[in-house]
């Protein structure tokens, strides 16, 4: 074993820590990693964790959701600078703005926000389940869906609900377009394409199944094809193929990665286990309404 693993391996030990990381990690991060999982999943497991600290190999919002459901933990974010560029299309005073022009609206977020975006928000939903979330809502009841338009443009056409959408997206997803997804096609015509809702809504429909990164593993793991053109963070291909290490994994254009979420390393994770920070709390007030927020969302998936 590499010698900053054992060390890693060592500091967790002695910190009663867990190390859960997304499946947009260096494969290397994701490989000292206890979970690896989609936003959803990371969620999840910060709230059943029994170790004293969490460190969040993510981005701010993921380990911002951790410190939410489990106040009573040190979160540590091993890069502090480690943004999501989606989540800060929307700020406090915008939103309290839109919902302004719409008093009688349910707002849903993207997890994709931050703490005080949750805090305003009705209820929370990550790519698995905003079809879920969005289709509990009473079909009377106006719905302001934000940050991303593509991920809310896709949860309306799944759900026949209008949906008022903020004009966010993801600069990695919405980097791919028509032209890339043609020439991958080309490149690997057997490959079936697996698109991540955040993608442009023209590329969506060129995809033969449209779901997070967790669904995406779930999908090939249990399709009978062999080949598959991946549209969304690199990252997932390390676990899709550890999934599947006997079928073929493409990724439809190396644009699709995202450089916040690669800002962890192993150097980083060690040093946050050592120094104990960058540590990530949200205040009492803010903590109360967007714990709300988040949890209306875990009831429901
Ligand atoms: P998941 O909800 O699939 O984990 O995606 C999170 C994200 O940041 C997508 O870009
Ligand atoms: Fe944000 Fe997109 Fe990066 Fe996900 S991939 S963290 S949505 S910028």
């Amino acid at each position: 074993m590499e010698a900053i693993v054992q060390e890693i391996q060592d500091l967790k030990k002695q910190r009663q820590a867990i190390i859960l990381a997304h499946y947009y990690q260096w494969p290397e991060v994701q490989d000292v990693a206890d979970i690896v999982g989609d936003s959803l999943e990371l969620a999840k497991a910060a709230a059943r964790t029994e170790a004293e600290v969490i460190v969040l190999c993510g981005v701010h919002f993921m380990a911002e959701s951790a410190a939410l459901l489990a106040p009573e933990k040190t979160v540590l974010l091993p890069e502090s600078s480690a943004g999501c560029p989606m989540a800060d299309m929307v700020g406090e005073e915008q939103l309290v703005q839109w919902k302004e022009a719409h008093p009688q609206a349910k707002v849903v977020a993207y997890v994709n926000t931050s703490a005080v975006v949750k805090a305003l928000s009705d209820v929370c939903c990550t790519s698995a389940n905003a079809v879920q979330v969005v289709a509990s809502l009473p079909k009377e009841e106006k719905v302001l869906f934000l940050p991303d338009r593509n991920l809310g443009a896709y949860v309306a056409a799944q759900t026949g609900r209008e949906l008022e959408l903020w004009p966010g997206w993801c600069n990695t997803h919405a980097k791919v377009r028509m032209g890339d997804l043609q020439a991958a096609k080309k490149a690997y015509p057997q490959a079936l394409v697996l698109a991540h809702p955040e993608c442009r809504p023209e590329v969506l429909a060129a995809a033969d199944q449209i779901t997070s990164t967790a669904g995406m593993i779930r999908f090939a793991e249990n399709s009978t094809a062999e080949e598959f053109l991946i549209v969304t963070e690199e990252g997932v291909l390390h676990r899709l193929q550890q999934a599947c290490p006997e079928k073929k994994f493409y990724l439809a254009t190396s644009k699709l990665f995202c450089p916040n979420m690669k800002k962890t390393s192993l150097r980083s994770v060690r040093a946050a286990l050592k120094n104990m920070k960058p540590a990530v709390a949200v205040t009492p007030a803010v903590r109360q309404l967007a714990l709300q927020s988040l949890q209306r969302m875990l009831e429901l998936s």
